[in-house]
């Protein structure tokens, strides 16, 4: 058995153009690393624990510090995907009423997409970024493996109502606040996991609100997974955005600002979800930001 390069691996997964080929490489990774560091079963969630890896799996020498940015240049454009869905700019996907079929399907086509995507947001940080701590890359895989999970649990549930992934058309917004922030870890943590992902904590309960409206118990049920799990993704952000800061003497709570402005990041609106936000990490003073009370 040779030792795994995990970020090599990460690099290869986010390469890959089949959903499901992705999703199973990004939860083998995650078992792969978790057994060569022998993390215990009750560090991860049930989301994470999908993949299968061989016995006797070692991590290659001094993995965290290659520099993968070369190669990765050379090859395919980032990231792999299928060639449908089709995207097109956010204004042009057009959003349905949840209470009719094809609406349920199409919003929950939507939210299938940003999981794919989601999938390759973690895999960027964990090749990109060489030199972090071993902890850093542990929390990408796994955010990575449960995104792998959200998006299978999602397009399972699709297919039940007649719609596969890649039926309606997608944006690449997330993708884009990637590719904007690839020079920078720092702003990546900010805007990435902080700022997308966390926006999902306060659209989640809306959401479900009305799925339960129409009836709809399992998408329900795929979305309080979703939530609890995405509270960790944002807590991930939070911590290694602070850590960054701390080791690099910037203080976190006046750059956030300066960072949306220089990526052109969304400036979030109300409402908020203090309860699933305060418990992924963000402070009084970064809410009262958010709040608009700066
Ligand atoms: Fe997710
Ligand atoms: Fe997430």
């Amino acid at each position: 058995m040779s030792p795994i390069d995990p970020r090599r691996l990460a690099l290869a997964a986010l390469c890959e153009p089949d959903p499901e080929r992705k999703a199973q490489a990004a939860l083998d990774l995650f078992a792969g690393v978790r057994q060569a560091l022998a993390i215990p079963e009750a560090e991860c969630t049930a989301s994470s624990l999908g993949g299968q890896a061989p016995a006797d799996v070692t991590l290659a020498p001094g993995w965290r510090d290659t520099d993968w940015r070369p190669a990765a240049q050379q090859g395919a454009p980032l990231p792999g995907r299928p060639t449908l869905p089709r995207l097109v700019p956010a204004k042009d996907v057009p959003s349905r009423s949840p209470f009719t079929l094809e609406g349920r399907a199409a919003l929950l086509h939507a939210i299938c997409h940003i999981e794919f995507n989601a999938i390759n947001l973690a895999l960027d940080a964990v090749w990109r970024f060489p030199g972090m701590p071993e902890a850093f890359y542990v929390d990408w895989l796994r955010v990575a493996a449960e995104e792998a999970c959200h998006f299978r649990m999602l397009r399972a549930h699709l297919a039940t109502l007649g719609c596969a992934y890649g039926d309606c058309l997608a944006h690449d917004g997330l993708w884009t606040m990637c590719a904007r922030t690839a020079d920078d870890i720092v702003a990546r943590m900010a805007l990435v996991p902080r700022t997308l992902e966390a926006r999902g904590l306060d659209a989640t309960p809306l959401i479900q609100d009305k799925l339960t409206r129409a009836g709809d118990a399992r998408a329900v049920e795929i979305l309080n997974v979703i939530l609890r799990d995405e509270v960790g993704h944002v807590a991930i952000g939070n911590r290694w955005y602070h850590h960054l800061c701390q080791a690099r003497g910037l203080d976190a709570v006046a750059l956030y600002p300066q960072l949306v402005q220089r990526h052109e990041a969304p400036r979030l609106r109300p409402p908020f979800n203090t309860a699933a936000r305060l418990a992924a990490g963000f402070t009084e003073a970064e809410l009262a930001y958010l709040a608009g009370d700066e």
